[in-house]
């Protein structure tokens, strides 16, 4: 949706500048952006996500500043950190638990997506654009975990980079390549930091074309139906949303504090404060909760299938998993975007959530027993989702009516919009 410039330049300077830089005149249609009038705080986390990964920059700098990504002296750099830097404790709980709050915003905001169809055309690049951000964030995240050089940081890294050793030919050395050598070892953890580094400003580039997309299209909204009248439907996304996000930001950064001065340890494993040790095997090797539903359905598969492996499956069903997500556009046939019309869908999707955080559990538990039963059937309906269900449902589901448009849905219709005696007096 490109909206027709507002920006008139009040100074000489500024027509100057507007003539060969049009920068002032791009933030301020960046400001002005008509953003439908209906969005709900589920579209904060967006804002949320920038903030998140500005604070995981600035941290990650000035803990850069003081450690060393050298095998015999990492751990003790963190300690360093920890004990002697000013505020060196700060920076690192900030950034360690900076990187859960970052996952779960990611998480809220991926599921939002989903709910909403926000996935639909027009918005595939947008979508296929958010998968690349969250690939790129795993990686990151991995190769973050690694720098401490505690127990889960070396264990955590042999299992993870000994899985690619599954694929027949490539494996090996696409494993050496990745630890550069044949083990995790110093030449690792160089590498590692380097990437790690590296990752957020390459996250930063793809958050920019993401944001740029939907501009292009235009945001999605809790209806699904389009803007048919920029007046009546929209707002400028200054001040309204602008303020709304900014409360939604502060709530998020509670909780976040909460994390960091009251709990600052309590989502990361006590083992990452044992320093690594190639002679010691952990009793139980998981990675850290965020990665936990992958973990799950990459031990899920426990048996060969043909010539595949148990192993190989494991691996095949890990990345699939996400592959999945860059055809999700053309996988939902429906067109009705949002939900809150399908009722059919709503309900596979409340279970799909909940296929998901019990995979999560399932990831932290032993791949023994029932929990391996557990693992598959989560796993099955993963990809049933996706697969089977919301292509099916596009051809079946009996949808509801639509409000004709954003205002109507906010103003009378819809029952789920706002029909108050005030929104009705403003019409
Ligand atoms: C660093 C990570 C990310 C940042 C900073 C980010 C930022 C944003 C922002 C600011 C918006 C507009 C506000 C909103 O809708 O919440 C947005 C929309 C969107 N994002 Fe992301 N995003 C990130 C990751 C992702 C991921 C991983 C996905 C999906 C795999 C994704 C999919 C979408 C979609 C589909 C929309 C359009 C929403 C709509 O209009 O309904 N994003 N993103």
């Amino acid at each position: 949706m490109n909206h027709p410039s507002t920006y008139k330049p009040g100074t000489a300077f500024e027509r100057w500048l507007d003539r060969r830089l049009p920068i002032i005149r791009f933030g301020a249609d960046f400001m002005d952006f008509p953003t439908p009038k209906n969005l709900n705080y589920w579209w904060t986390f967006g804002a949320i996500l920038a903030v998140c990964l500005v604070i995981q920059i600035i941290t990650g700098i000035v803990l850069a500043m003081h450690y060393t990504p050298e095998k015999n002296l990492a751990f003790n750099s963190v300690e360093h950190i920890m004990r002697d830097v000013n505020y060196g404790w700060l920076m690192r709980y900030v950034h360690a638990n900076g990187a859960s709050m970052f996952f779960l915003a990611v998480y809220i905001h991926m599921f939002r997506g989903l709910y909403y169809g926000s996935y639909k055309e027009p918005r595939e690049m947008v979508w296929i654009l958010g998968v690349v951000i969250f690939l790129l964030m795993m990686a990151t995240a991995f190769m973050g975990y690694v720098l401490p050089w505690g127990q889960m940081s070396f264990w955590g890294a042999t299992v993870i980079t000994n899985f690619f050793t599954a694929f027949p030919v490539v494996g090996d050395p696409i494993k050496t390549l990745l630890l550069g050598g044949p083990a995790v070892d110093n030449a690792t953890l160089n590498r590692f930091f380097s990437l790690h580094y590296l990752l957020p400003f390459a996250i930063f580039g793809v958050v920019a074309i993401h944001i740029w997309a939907f501009h292009t299209s235009g945001n999605n909204n809790p209806t699904g139906v389009e803007v048919k009248d920029v007046k009546k439907d929209t707002v400028p996304f200054h001040p309204y949303y602008t303020v709304k996000d900014g409360f939604a930001i502060a709530v998020f950064l509670l909780l976040f504090a909460a994390f960091v001065f009251f709990n600052p340890n309590g989502l990361g494993h006590p083992d990452n404060y044992k320093p690594a040790d190639p002679l010691v095997t952990p009793p139980h090797i998981v990675p850290e909760w965020y990665f936990l539903p992958f973990y799950a359905i990459l031990r899920a598969i426990t048996f060969n299938i043909g010539p595949i492996t148990s192993k190989l499956g494991g691996v095949i069903a890990m990345f699939s998993s996400i592959i999945v997500l860059f055809i999700l556009p053309w996988l939902d046939t429906s067109k009705v975007r949002s939900m809150r019309y399908r009722p059919v869908a709503k309900l596979w999707f409340v279970l799909f959530v909940i296929a998901c955080v019990w995979l999560g559990y399932l990831g932290g538990q032993p791949a023994e027993g029932v929990f391996v039963i557990q693992a598959q059937i989560a796993t099955a309906y993963y990809f049933a989702f996706f697969l089977v269900i919301l292509p099916l449902l596009g051809v079946f589901e009996k949808t509801n009516p639509l409000p004709k448009s954003i205002a109507d849905s906010v103003l009378n219709n819809d029952k789920r919009g706002a029909a108050t005696p005030i929104a009705q007096a403003a019409e």
